[in-house]
């Protein structure tokens, strides 16, 4: 029987998963895999929970220095999540040649190429399946399942916060503080969810899906993000009229042979798509393979068991001798493409005088930057003499359409700034 020796750092909601997960399933994985995972040590630094989890004194600790000097200790599962020290423990740990196991996307976006470099000069391993998408296994797909097929494009909606807010938002018609409330309501926001709103977690996850797809580490200066907070009930609806659906889109693609774009923004997709169909927390990732073609890979992004089992999965494979997650892409990709030379489709909306000649003021700048305009909605003037105006584009480069708004924004027959949204088809 092969034995394996453990050692958690943190019980938050994951910690607690993958403890509880280990002591229940112990027997079940002996006699199915004949693998021993047994729990040397269990380190938090809020003692009280050693009682509330029923953890035997001996084998808990609130110091983590004590489970990274345990020399019996073969695997460390970091769980605290943030910068530090969750970095020191995983660098300390990798240094005394134990394998490591961490869901830990802020740290391995910024520090990806430092950890597995590390892992490799003292010839040892790390994993972070749950780091990304909670319970899918989309990290495993991509370094084992994909492993000879080159990655075209990779669109994901990999933030649970932001979707329940936008899917709450195009079901009940309500503002984006309303639904955020909701969120909160529920338990699904932090307590703190700038990161998920404002698209940062979408860019943290998807500077680790980038690097494992393209073979290239992208830091966060090089992702444009942009959040959600902005999005009004009202582009929400008239996106409804058009058969559209609004999503937090983290997207990396190809468009050279070695230039990649990475983007997170929110963006309009048809509602026939399979990603309009993501709702509520749900994730989801559609990836394109040069051989194997569209795939969907779809679930829960978040939680404690689908996220404890990601973790287990990981202890599976550093049990049997598999290596460190590495991309199985050469580094072919040169440059990252600057948000402001992509071309994209757009959603536009003005708030203009109605009366003559408004829309030829609009479409004349529109047509002096190229923008080609696919189709046009004006909705009937009630009282008000401000009508909104809303325009859908051809592909366009991100730079002549903000040139253009900034013109156009400009006019007497303009009464608010202009919205633009990007829409996606893939
Ligand atoms: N805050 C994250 C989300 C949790 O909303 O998706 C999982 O990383």
């Amino acid at each position: 029987m092969k034995k394996v020796n453990i050692g958690i750092i943190g019980l938050g909601t994951i910690g607690k998963g993958v403890y509880k997960i280990l002591l229940q399933r112990r027997e079940f994985f002996k006699r199915k895999y004949g693998i021993d995972f047994h729990i040397a040590k269990v380190c938090d630094k809020n003692a009280k929970i050693r009682k509330r989890l029923n953890i035997k004194p001996k084998i808990f600790t609130s110091s983590f220095q004590n489970v990274i000097s345990d020399k019996n200790i073969d695997v460390v599962i970091e769980l605290i999540g943030g910068i530090n020290p969750a970095r020191d423990i995983i660098l300390r740990s990798l240094q005394s040649g134990k394998k490591v196991i961490t869901a830990n996307k802020a740290l391995l976006s910024q520090d990806l190429s430092l950890i597995l470099s590390a892992a490799k000069k003292n010839k040892t391993q790390i994993r972070f399946e749950a780091s990304v998408c909670g319970g899918i296994p989309i990290i495993k797909s991509l370094t084992e399942g994909l492993v000879c097929d080159r990655i075209e494009s990779m669109v994901g909606i990999i933030n649970g916060t932001s979707n329940y807010i936008l899917s709450r938002m195009m079901q009940e018609e309500c503002s984006f503080f309303e639904a955020l409330a909701e969120a909160r309501k529920k338990g699904f926001a932090e307590r703190n969810p700038s990161l998920d709103i404002k698209g940062f977690d979408s860019a943290h996850k998807l500077s680790i899906l980038a690097y494992l797809a393209f073979g290239k580490y992208v830091s966060q200066k090089d992702i444009y993000v942009k959040g959600i907070e902005d999005i009004s009930p009202l582009d929400i609806k008239y996106a409804k009229e058009l058969g559209l659906v609004i999503k937090l889109l983290a997207i990396a693609k190809k468009v050279d042979k070695n230039v990649l774009e990475v983007r997170v923004h929110p963006a309009l997709i048809p509602r026939i798509h399979p990603l309009a169909n993501v709702g509520g927390v749900f994730n989801a990732v559609y990836v394109k393979g040069e051989l194997v073609g569209d795939m969907l890979f779809f679930g829960k992004g978040a939680g404690q068991m689908p996220t404890a089992s990601a973790v287990i999965s990981d202890l599976f494979d550093l049990a049997m001798g598999k290596g460190s997650a590495e991309s199985p892409q050469k580094d072919i990709i040169k440059k990252i493409k600057r948000i402001d030379n992509i071309q994209s489709k757009y959603y536009i909306r003005f708030m203009a005088i109605d009366k003559p000649g408004v829309l030829a003021k609009i479409s004349g700048v529109l047509a002096k930057r190229k923008i080609s305009i696919a189709s046009v909605t004006q909705t009937e003037r009630q009282r008000a003499r401000v009508v909104p105006v809303v325009m859908l584009t051809h592909d366009v480069r991100e730079k002549d359409i903000r040139l253009a708004l900034e013109e156009i924004d400009r006019l007497a027959i303009i009464r608010k700034n202009s919205v633009v949204i990007h829409r996606e088809e893939f």
